[in-house]
């Protein structure tokens, strides 16, 4: 095998046992199943109405039944073979005998939905239909059991609305790919998708006033209004199975009868109205800027911590049910050497094989700093119990990870600190745990770790504090630096390709392409010939083509990155993820979708999430890719940003730790993972030019916290930033940020790309840390700053450097 053959020739070279494809095989698809199935979560059992009964009879309800939405739109969607709806899922069941279904029900909704997708209608876009009297009274002479699905649909580049003020903003602003889209949900959901449409309110009144064993099936992207079944006793059971890849109707199947018991757990807080998240009524307040008034007190952090939250809480962060039941007893704890460590045994209770979620959450001592009543710092899954069969479980963390930041110089400015006075610890199956009594005592104060003074705010008025109350905070004025090349319009930047670029005088045979007259990068790769000379023998010309994206090849749409024949330097490509492999429904080649990042979350199950990576990055490679642009994992900041079903949680440790698991599992395949977007990408309305406004404390918090810990924890060789500006700079050029807090701090070492044609200047981004402007360079814009001096052939060449390492890591 030549060196970066894959790259070079793009070969069909199958990657499974025995010369078999594995991208889309059943193996993978098994995987994804079973991934679909370890993130549901039982919200609601009363009258253990689930699972349903060996041969019970089910009358299905919701065009939700036929049709299922296997995740959000934009770059995360994913061309698979199938996807199994609900109602395939349940009808193979049938065929095993396990219960009877209502056909004439099924029928109805089948010819509705096939109706709806002939004439090109989106899954999940899709209006409820009226149920004629006749269907439902014949289902309720069969039947005493029902089962609803309620499904939602959003994607990249638009955001959920919630009246017709926010309406307007959002459609004036979105993505124009997505337009249609967002009009289609304002038109179907005039409330906003958060809350039931008209139609679906209509049909759970009927069926609950017609069944008396209600069960509902929720396949949304993550949070969505859950007061209408929380507080209506006629529905029993609720099961959150979110949206889970092209398995995912098997995967609800296997949920509702019991062949799997739900194990996963919330990693939202799910309040009572969308009023009750303290980011609501500013979240479409502007299409320029985004105030992040709450401050660290996001998600759970905001419920348990200030005071009258509490009681707005539905379900809180970490909650889930199970069909048996746990009992978490000989709960000890101890301190030694920084580490705080738990031991604990779980035992089954209940009569079916189950698997429990261990949750350690820390609460630090009231002082001067503001501090969430309770952090998650720890969490452990079990394996499968048979009743009555117990596992030992430990956690431990070390005590400096939930120190807390000051921005403000309470303590010591600019630095990470652990207040003098008592730790105490829960230990639970959600964030309501209780305490655990043991607690630890810090005499003085610990600096943990002084940072630089880096992005500040400008223009944030006040922000919470833990009482409830608001912190006046000084504003200024700021002025960007301006470039010299001064600014492309923003109609410029969207969607230039970068050039196809012949050879002259090109050879067949590759081996021959470099002649000796230029250095070759094999070399390099080989030992021959250290880096720095090779980059110090480029032109500009390549140089500065380096730092730009590079011509699709294969089955890629998303461009690559290095590509200098001359040079050697292949041409690595990119695929879009982080639901799977994207690769266009025109390439005619199907991929394995997996359920969407909130449902992988939810199972907590780090393993399972390294597997799922493990599998996707075989089969970016398998099709010749070498960059996968997984994982997503921006907070959960609210329930309104339509690209939250990408990411993981509303909280930064379990996020981070379940970005690294899937980066460690890509990179096993000697494959590079991209985690995204790096940061405050927390909005889609106006994303490209929205100013995340947020104090320091909040970013180092929360934001970049998620970012930090996955890099503790894994070690990707590539980070994107985000396309929205934080304090007034472009994340891609935000020196602070890409330099300052992720270089120097956090010692990464591989390379930044910006996001796909992003409204920052090419050269500022190079020179605040941003080495690949994707999806296409500006070579000559970049070489005006060259000459005016405003940036140095050393930066360029830092940046190449670093493209040039993640290229020597590919075989
Ligand atoms: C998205 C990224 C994606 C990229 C390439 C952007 O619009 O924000 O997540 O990876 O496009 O498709």
């Amino acid at each position: 095998m030549t060196r970066w053959q894959r790259f070079r020739f793009l070969p069909g070279i199958p990657l499974g046992k025995n010369g078999i494809r594995v991208t889309g095989s059943e193996e993978h698809r098994r995987l994804s199943r079973q991934a679909a199935s370890q993130g549901a979560v039982l919200l609601k059992n009363d009258r253990s109405v689930l699972p349903f009964s060996q041969g019970a009879r089910i009358a299905t309800f919701g065009k939700g039944i036929c049709d299922y939405v296997k995740g959000g739109g934009g770059s995360g969607d994913v061309t698979c073979e199938y996807v199994k709806s609900v109602a395939d899922g349940l009808l193979e069941k049938e065929k095993e005998g396990r219960l009877c279904l209502d056909h004439d029900l099924l029928s109805f909704y089948d010819e509705y939905i096939k109706d709806r997708y002939s004439k090109g209608r989106q899954p999940g876009l899709i209006e409820e239909p009226e149920l004629p009297d006749e269907l439902i009274n014949k289902a309720a002479a069969y039947t005493d059991t029902a089962l609803i699905v309620i499904s939602r649909y959003s994607g990249e580049g638009w955001d959920r609305v919630s009246n017709g003020d926010d309406m307007k903003k959002v459609v004036d602003s979105a993505d124009i790919y997505a337009l249609k889209f967002l009009m289609r949900s304002v038109e179907l959901f005039p409330d906003g998708d958060y809350y039931l449409s008209g139609n679906e309110k209509k049909l759970v009144s009927r069926v609950c006033s017609s069944f008396s064993n209600v069960a509902v099936l929720l396949n949304t992207g993550g949070v969505t209004d859950s007061s209408w079944f929380k507080n209506n006793d006629r529905i029993a059971s609720v099961l959150a199975v979110f949206q889970g890849g092209m398995e995912g109707g098997s995967a609800a199947a296997d949920l509702l009868c019991g062949d799997v018991n739900p194990s996963g757990k919330l990693t939202d807080t799910w309040a009572s109205a969308l009023s009750d998240y303290p980011s609501s009524s500013t979240f479409h307040e502007s299409v320029d800027y985004v105030k992040y008034y709450e401050d660290i007190f996001t998600g759970y952090r905001y419920f348990e911590t200030i005071p009258e939250a509490k009681g707005c809480v539905n379900y809180p962060f970490g909650f889930g049910l199970s069909y048996t039941s746990f009992d978490i007893r000989d709960i000890k704890g101890k301190y030694e050497n920084g580490v705080v460590a738990f031991e604990a045994e779980v035992l089954n209770t209940g009569d079916l094989p189950g698997r429990e979620v261990v949750q350690l959450y820390a609460s630090q001592p009231k002082g001067l700093l503001e501090k969430s009543a309770r952090v998650l710092a720890a969490f452990k899954k079990t394996g499968l119990l048979k009743p009555g069969e117990s596992e030992k479980v430990f956690l431990s963390f070390d005590i400096k990870d939930i120190s807390s930041y000051d921005d403000k110089g309470s303590v010591r400015k600019n630095a990470w600190i652990l207040e003098s006075g008592v730790y105490s610890f829960c230990l639970g199956t959600d964030v309501r745990a209780p305490e655990t009594g043991f607690t630890v005592e810090l005499r003085d104060n610990l600096i943990v770790k002084e940072t630089e003074d880096l992005l500040a705010p400008h223009s944030l008025d006040r922000r919470l504090r833990s009482d409830g109350t608001w912190e006046e905070l000084p504003t200024e004025e700021f002025t960007p630096h301006e470039p010299v090349t001064g600014r492309m319009e923003p109609d410029e930047c969207e969607g230039p390709m970068p050039e196809v670029r012949p050879l002259s005088g090109m050879y067949m045979d590759w081996s021959k392409i470099n002649t000796g007259d230029v250095p070759s990068f094999e070399k390099v790769a080989e030992g021959e010939l250290s880096l720095d000379e090779f980059v110090g023998n480029l032109s500009d010309n390549d140089l500065i083509s380096l730092l730009g994206g590079q011509p699709n090849t294969g089955l890629a749409d998303v461009f690559g990155f290095g590509n200098l024949p001359r040079h050697m330097v292949p041409n690595i490509m990119c695929a879009d993820g982080p639901a799977g492999i994207r690769i266009q429904p025109d390439r005619s080649v199907c991929t394995t979708s997996w359920p969407c990042a909130t449902l992988l979350a939810s199972s907590w199950d780090l393993k399972l999430i390294r597997d799922v990576g493990r599998a996707g990055g075989l089969e970016a490679k398998e099709n010749n890719f070498g960059l996968w642009l997984t994982p997503g994992m921006n907070i959960h900041r609210n329930p309104l940003c339509g690209r939250n079903f990408e990411y993981y949680s509303e909280d930064p440790f379990l996020s981070g730790m379940c970005a690294a698991a899937l980066v460690n599992g890509i990179q096993e395949n000697r494959i590079g993972a991209c985690p995204k977007h790096f940061a405050c990408n927390n909005k889609e309305t106006g994303r490209k030019s929205s100013d995340s406004v947020i104090s320091e404390k909040a970013l180092r918090e929360i934001y970049l916290r998620s970012f930090e810990i996955m890099l503790k924890n894994s070690d990707p060789w590539v980070i994107m930033s985000s396309y929205n500006l934080i304090n007034g700079v472009h994340t891609s050029e935000n020196h602070d940020l890409l330099t300052g807090v992720l270089r120097n701090e956090w010692k990464f070492k591989g390379f930044v790309t910006t996001d796909w044609w992003t409204l920052g200047e090419h050269y500022l981004e190079i020179k605040a840390g941003c080495d690949l402007k994707m999806a296409c360079g500006y070579t000559d814009r970049v070489k005006i700053a060259l000459l005016k001096g405003d940036i140095t052939s050393e930066e360029l060449e830092t940046a190449a450097k670093r493209i040039l390492s993640v290229i020597l890591n590919y075989e």
